[in-house]
């Protein structure tokens, strides 16, 4: 681990895959203390998140690091707290309801489209940063009842600057307690200020609308019921902003990134969207992903590739045996979908940009009991809850934005990863913008 300390650092799990080469699908790391365990056997995988979860809970340094931003959000919560919460955020992501959001994420891409810099004017733009900005838009407007009127630079800031401090916390080789001033604590404390005060104002000026399915107002009816605390729905509207955006964000930008690396996709991704209306026009809706099957298994691809998730970790809560070992309580145990969704023994020519692999039967690997390799939205009980919202909305903003405009990004096969919280382009991804006529 000491001679390795360089990748594990820099490509960790590059390290988790060299470690399961090395030395199998269980991997036990010799750390003082604690027991630290790393599964890559699919069938392990599927064990954890789903056929035994009940011995699995969420209190790692991962969860109780992302915790000091989201609270207790879904996202970090466990057993009582995470069932209540958890039913009474579902309805607001129910299939049909998700269906109808396709409009406002298509709303939200025309007005985007409208406001970023196009050839001529100011060229060349951070994509990234770009793409953040119009998934936060679609946050506010799917699950937050309406727009984040002018907070929204205050909130992308604050979330990311806090994150920022996180991973870096994450990485520290020996616990720092949060009340030492230290300049990293400092930084949080001033950004989870901004970021409580920003979100105390969605929350009222939602309050003071018309009652609507979206989550938030399904949060603001809990409180009144006092089915919820009013910390609890300011945690679950961070959870919503941290879950929400930045994982769809990085998808789009690492789409167009593999897009411009692959020509050959590209011009397939124009032929289908080239039979869609224009952006802004009628028949924009759910409907038009069923005209999408290509562009969407370049979704899929992506998140195979780049899985913004790229680690999931559990604490057991009893001793469980997988693969043949016994796993005693208390251990971490860490699953990557990064390093299973690139290993050669399920994914042949696994490090190829190939989105025909989702067409047929592929796309049924994270569904049914089998295997588990393919698992970006996690799988069981804790499966992402925005899944289907990610699955509607990278692929209608892809399908709106690559029918008007030609995206170029710089140098698209010179990116590097940042396996922060969640993986996304070193330095962001520079690109230009040029309409397509
Ligand atoms: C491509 C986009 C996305 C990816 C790759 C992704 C990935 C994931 C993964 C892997 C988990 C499970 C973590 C675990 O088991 O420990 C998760 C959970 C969650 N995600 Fe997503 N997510 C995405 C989009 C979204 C969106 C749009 C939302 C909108 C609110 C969201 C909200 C959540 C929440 C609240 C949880 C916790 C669910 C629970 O435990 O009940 N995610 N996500």
């Amino acid at each position: 681990m000491l001679r390795n300390i360089g990748l594990m650092r820099r490509r960790p799990p590059a390290f988790l895959a060299q470690c399961a080469e090395r030395y199998g699908p269980v991997v036990r790391f010799p750390m003082p203390r604690s027991e630290v365990w790393l599964l890559s056997d699919p069938n392990d995988v599927r064990r954890v998140l789903q056929g035994n979860h009940k011995a699995y809970g969420k209190r790692t340094i991962q969860y109780d690091t992302l915790a000091l931003v989201t609270g207790s959000g879904l996202l970090a919560s466990d057993a009582d707290l995470w069932r209540r919460m958890r039913r009474v955020m579902s309805p607001g992501f129910h299939h049909d309801l998700v269906a109808s959001m396709a409009t406002a994420v298509h709303e939200a891409c025309v007005a985007w489209m409208g406001r970023v810099p196009v050839e001529g004017t100011a060229t060349e733009l951070d994509l990234d940063a770009a793409m953040l900005e119009l998934t936060l838009d679609i946050v506010a407007a799917t699950l937050l009842g309406g727009p984040l009127a002018g907070r929204a630079d205050e909130l992308v800031g604050a979330v990311m600057a806090a994150l920022h401090v996180v991973v870096a916390k994450a990485q520290q080789p020996l616990p720092i307690p949060e009340s030492w001033p230290t300049p990293g604590h400092r930084r949080l404390r001033r950004s989870l200020s901004v970021l409580d005060a920003a979100v105390d104002d969605v929350i009222a000026t939602r309050r003071a609308g018309q009652p609507g399915t979206d989550t938030l107002w399904l949060l603001i009816s809990a409180l009144d019921e006092g089915l919820a605390s009013e910390q609890e729905v300011r945690d679950e509207v961070v959870t919503l902003i941290v879950a929400g955006h930045e994982t769809v964000a990085a998808t789009l930008t690492w789409s167009w990134m593999l897009l411009a690396a692959h020509p050959e996709a590209e011009q397939r991704v124009h032929a289908e969207v080239d039979a869609l209306p224009e952006p802004g026009s009628e028949g924009w809706d759910a409907g038009v992903l069923e005209l999408l099957p290509y562009t969407r298994a370049v979704v899929d691809e992506c998140l195979r590739l780049y899985p913004p998730a790229w680690v999931i970790t559990r604490r057991s809560l009893e001793s469980d045996v997988v693969g043949g070992f016994e796993l005693p309580p208390g251990a971490t145990v860490i699953l990557s979908p990064y390093a299973v969704q690139r290993d050669e023994r399920w994914w042949p020519s696994s490090e190829e940009f190939d989105p025909e692999r989702f067409f047929g039967d592929r796309a049924l690997a994270e569904t049914g009991s089998g295997p588990l390799t393919y698992f970006p939205f996690g799988a069981g009980p804790r499966l992402c809850i925005g899944r289907d919202l990610a699955l509607m909305e990278a692929p209608m903003v892809i399908a709106a934005v690559a029918r008007a405009l030609r995206v170029r990004p710089r140098q698209p096969r010179a990116i590097r990863e940042d396996f922060g919280v969640t993986l996304r382009p070193k330095g962001g991804l520079r690109a230009v913008l040029t309409w397509r006529r």
